[in-house]
């Protein structure tokens, strides 16, 4: 799967006229996995109509920043926050200008500003343009903002100039985009991961269960990948395609992904407890289907579960381990709490008395709570945090060695 597989990306298009094979970019980017929404600058509207864009990318093309409309369905922060990369193809000289200086004056310029993805740009532009001291400067500023520049590529220009300054082509483009997602800070390192929830049966037709979609785990599962771990998901049911460079292993009950993963942790190196497991599940599995009887209420016996994340800290050959906090109130206290009774290294919690992210829905913003510090992560898609919270345990676990 390419790493650009289930990749949100925000493809700004200013003008130039390059602006054309940036239709060719929205189809590549597709081809690669990625999902694509396009903003458009009111000079790349004169190359190219934001109906072809909206055709290719098949979401409605964003253009204004102070249309009521537009704001009220995606705004420029529901944009910033659903982009796990900002690809500006083409990038013209007054684009990088306006974005060295920190400028919000339309919708693009906003969302470089207000996201906390990663900002990549292809220039174009005549050779003269590209060579003039305003815009070298202007290039010295992004490069030291950690700003990605593409090319450009040297050659022949639409003006008949030859020299720097044409838009590298598509393919060029994706090959630069993919390794943006690849970071090796995971290599030679075996990750196990549990996500998603578990089924507790209480007769051949129902169950207990709870409302996790699995999409923070498989999330941090893709990040694994990209950091180059060898990679095992221990999923719940779940209605999420499966990552195809990870070893799936597929359960349903606790007691199914407790022996899953004392097996698969017994030589990894970092083992994170994203799944929501029941803490408890029936006593006795009914063996016919339960009938609904005269009296007005019945009663279930459930017993605990055992705890995954709890007894894989207690393994003798114990990885780096982290487990999730979901909590409604005192999230620090329960967390902290959580991180000492369960002899973890670190513990994730997030809010779940915040109904726009957590469980189910596809942002989120966590606490990182180790035995020293808490450290916020504001809200962010799933993706990106999960990307983040990656490279924080790689760095934790490179530091443990
Ligand atoms: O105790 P609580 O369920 O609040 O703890 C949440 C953390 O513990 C999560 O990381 C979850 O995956 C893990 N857990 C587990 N096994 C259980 C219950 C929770 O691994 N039986």
């Amino acid at each position: 799967m390419s790493s650009l597989a289930n990749k949100q990306i925000l493809l700004g298009v200013t003008g130039g006229i390059a602006a054309y094979k940036s239709a060719d970019l929205v189809r590549r980017l597709q081809d690669a996995g990625a999902s694509v929404q396009v903003v458009m600058t009111p000079a790349a509207q004169e190359f190219i109509t934001p109906l072809t864009m909206q055709a290719l990318s098949g979401y409605p093309v964003h253009t204004q920043l102070l249309d009521p409309e537009a704001e009220a369905g995606m705004g420029h922060i529901q944009l910033a926050r659903w982009a796990d990369l900002v690809l500006i193809a083409p990038a013209t000289a007054d684009f990088m200008a306006r974005l060295s200086q920190g400028m919000g004056n339309d919708l693009l310029t906003s969302i470089c500003l207000a996201t906390a993805a990663p900002i990549a740009l292809v220039p174009a532009m005549n050779q003269g343009m590209w060579r003039n001291a305003a815009t070298q400067a202007n290039l010295d500023i992004l490069i030291d903002r950690k700003i990605h520049i593409f090319g450009p590529a040297d050659g022949g220009q639409a003006c008949g100039d030859i020299g720097p300054g044409r838009m590298l082509e598509p393919l060029q483009i994706i090959a630069l985009t993919s390794q943006l997602f690849t970071t090796g800070s995971l290599a030679g390192k075996k990750v196990v991961i549990t996500a998603g929830p578990t089924r507790e049966a209480i007769d051949p037709v129902r169950y207990i269960s709870n409302y996790s979609s699995g999409k923070m785990g498989y999330a941090l599962v893709q990040a694994a990948i990209e950091a180059g771990a060898q990679t095992v998901l221990i999923s719940g049911p779940t209605q999420l395609a499966k990552p195809a460079r990870a070893k799936c292993i597929d359960v349903t009950t606790a007691e199914e992904m407790y022996a899953a993963s004392l097996q698969e942790a017994q030589d990894c190196d970092l083992f994170i407890a994203a799944a929501a497991v029941a803490d408890y599940r029936p006593t006795e599995l009914a063996p016919q289907k339960l009938k609904k009887g005269d009296s007005e209420s019945i009663t279930l016996t459930l017993i605990k579960n055992p705890d995954i994340v709890a007894s894989v800290a207690a393994l003798e050959r114990k990885p780096f381990t982290v487990g999730f906090a979901a909590e409604s109130e005192q999230l620090i206290n329960y967390a902290r709490a959580k991180l000492e009774r369960k002899n973890l290294d670190l513990v994730i919690a997030n809010n779940i008395a915040e109904n726009h992210i957590g469980f189910n829905s596809d942002d989120n913003a966590v606490t990182v709570i180790d035995k020293n510090s808490t450290v916020e992560i504001s809200q962010r898609s799933k993706q990106q945090l999960a990307r983040e919270l990656i490279a924080c345990f790689a760095q934790k676990l490179a530091s443990q060695l």
